[in-house]
């Protein structure tokens, strides 16, 4: 046993340092940096890959507002694929391999593509994948239920479209959707068979959110989470097929030698693609992962406010300590540290890249968007979405009805987490307007205008808890 025991602190025991700013507006601040390795973000923010806060709506959100999400694991691999395909095609330049249907198929069968896959229109295509027409929702506007039309007799047959040559580039195809007012330009190559989809609402997007994180091709970027039992290397090897841009080895104690043997499998098999491992709370297991072959690490156990896993194990690092220490350790590697969990405001988002992080992933905070997959509720009148801790009993529940051939295992499980109401926050965007915008303020206060530099000036000081109760409002009756 080590002695003296040390103190570890979190992020209510410190506060940053104000100091002299050359800092004239909070625009001038640049929070662009380093998910992992390679892939770069606008803002320093990761939505949590966690069943009440990301699948695809989420992560399309954080992309377009400058950060990622990370697409949970706990759904088969076909679905987790297909929520990553979502990403990729909600926005990009031309959708490689969009939906298409037959011209057999019924009005039914392909209002419920549409909204299946949350697509206005489909390519019309032969077995053989020759573009025949389009479908549109237009198309079906006076369409009732029961109606028993054709694909092909409500479709605009080809000879009637206007098409894009596979190549036509981001100015041309503009040109061509603003001169006829369309909405949709089928990309066909010189036989005319289907080779992508450009729509003017990705050109639209394109133009009005600069800040959107975007892979080479103009998609949205987006992680997937990943476990380390039976099948991991093949979801793996799915997901990166699926576009998927980063992968992240989701396990509660990240530094065992089970995690650092998959982390190195993963490498070996999977080297294109950057891989972020974790959860680890001491610079041992930062260097660990780095050494196997981590391309971020992150960082965080027990700090998420869903877990129990300190109460419960007794094991843990409070965080602010747990990033500092692991951020000094990941410097010579050049690896970035991701601060995961217990992240309540702006102010402990600063503090955080203040210690070292690159970016911090956000669970609870989210969990009551309306892009969260949280199921909505209603409580003494106000709206509320349920989060709960990825090992919590319920959560563990859904896994064990979806994947256990018997409950036995369900009746011996020691949760780690809990389950939750998290008040109904609306949009996404909007939180992280607010969380970026405190960011920069508080960037601001610390005289820096990027996050090296706030790392580089960033001074704690400890506080007393008479301090930390002057930090909060006092002596007034708060209006709410
Ligand atoms: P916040 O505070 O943002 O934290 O809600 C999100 C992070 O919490 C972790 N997590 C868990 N930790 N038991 C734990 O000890 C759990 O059941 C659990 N579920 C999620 C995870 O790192 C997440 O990103």
């Amino acid at each position: 046993m080590a002695v003296p025991i040390r103190d570890a602190l979190t992020f209510d025991d410190v506060l940053l340092v104000p100091r002299r700013s050359p800092i004239r507006s909070r625009k001038d601040v640049d929070l662009s940096t380093r998910l992992s390795r390679s892939i770069k973000l606008n803002i320093p923010l990761v939505s949590a890959n966690m069943d009440t806060v990301t699948e695809s709506a989420m992560a399309i959100s954080m992309a377009r507002n400058g950060g990622v999400g990370i697409i949970h694991r706990f759904m088969p691999v076909e679905r987790q694929v297909e929520e990553v395909l979502k990403v990729k095609r909600a926005e990009s330049i031309i959708i490689e391999h969009p939906y298409t249907i037959s011209p057999n198929s019924s009005v039914h069968d392909a209002r419920r593509l549409m909204q299946e896959k949350g697509v206005k229109g489909l390519p019309v295509v032969d077995g053989n994948g020759k573009l025949l027409g389009i479908l549109t929702t237009r198309d079906l506007l006076f369409e009732d239920k029961d109606s028993v039309s054709k694909v092909s007799e409500l479709m605009t047959p080809a000879k009637d479209l206007l098409t894009a040559r596979v190549g036509t580039s981001v100015d041309n195809a503009r040109e061509l959707l603003r001169k006829r007012k369309i909405e949709k330009l089928p990309v066909v190559d010189e036989e005319g068979y289907l080779r992508g989809l450009i729509t003017s609402k990705d050109m639209v997007t394109l133009a009005e959110r600069p800040v959107a994180c975007k892979d080479s091709k103009g998609q949205l970027i987006v992680g997937a989470a990943i476990g380390i039992r039976e099948g991991y290397l093949d979801r793996a090897r799915e997901l990166v097929k699926a576009g998927v841009d980063v992968l992240v080895v989701d396990v509660a104690h990240g530094h065992s030698d089970w995690v650092l043997e998959v982390v190195r499998r993963l490498k070996r098999e999977l080297s294109d693609i950057d891989l972020i491992a974790g959860n680890v709370a001491t610079p041992e297991g930062t260097k660990d992962l780095i050494e196997a072959g981590a391309d971020a690490v992150k960082v965080g156990i027990g700090s998420g406010s869903i877990c129990i896993t300190r109460i419960v194990t007794g094991a843990g690092v409070p965080q602010l300590t747990a990033v500092l220490e692991c951020a000094e350790a990941a410097k010579d590697h050049n690896i970035p540290i991701i601060a995961d969990g217990g992240i309540r405001t702006s102010g402990d988002i600063t503090k955080a890249l203040a210690a070292g992080a690159s970016c911090v992933m956000v669970g609870s905070l989210l969990a009551g968007t309306e892009e969260s997959p949280g199921v909505e509720v209603m409580r003494n009148g106000r709206k509320y979405k349920l989060h709960r801790g990825m090992a919590s009993v319920g959560a563990s529940m859904k896994r064990g009805t979806q994947e256990a051939e018997d409950d036995s295992a369900l009746l011996e499980y020691v949760a780690e987490g809990i389950e939750a109401f998290v008040p109904y926050r609306g949009d996404s965007h909007e939180i992280i307007a607010q969380l970026v915008g405190g960011v920069r303020s508080g960037m601001s206060y610390c005289g820096a205008r990027t996050l090296a530099e706030l790392r580089q000036n960033a001074s704690f000081v400890r506080l007393t808890p008479a301090a930390l109760k002057e930090s909060y409002p006092h002596n007034v009756e708060s209006i709410q």
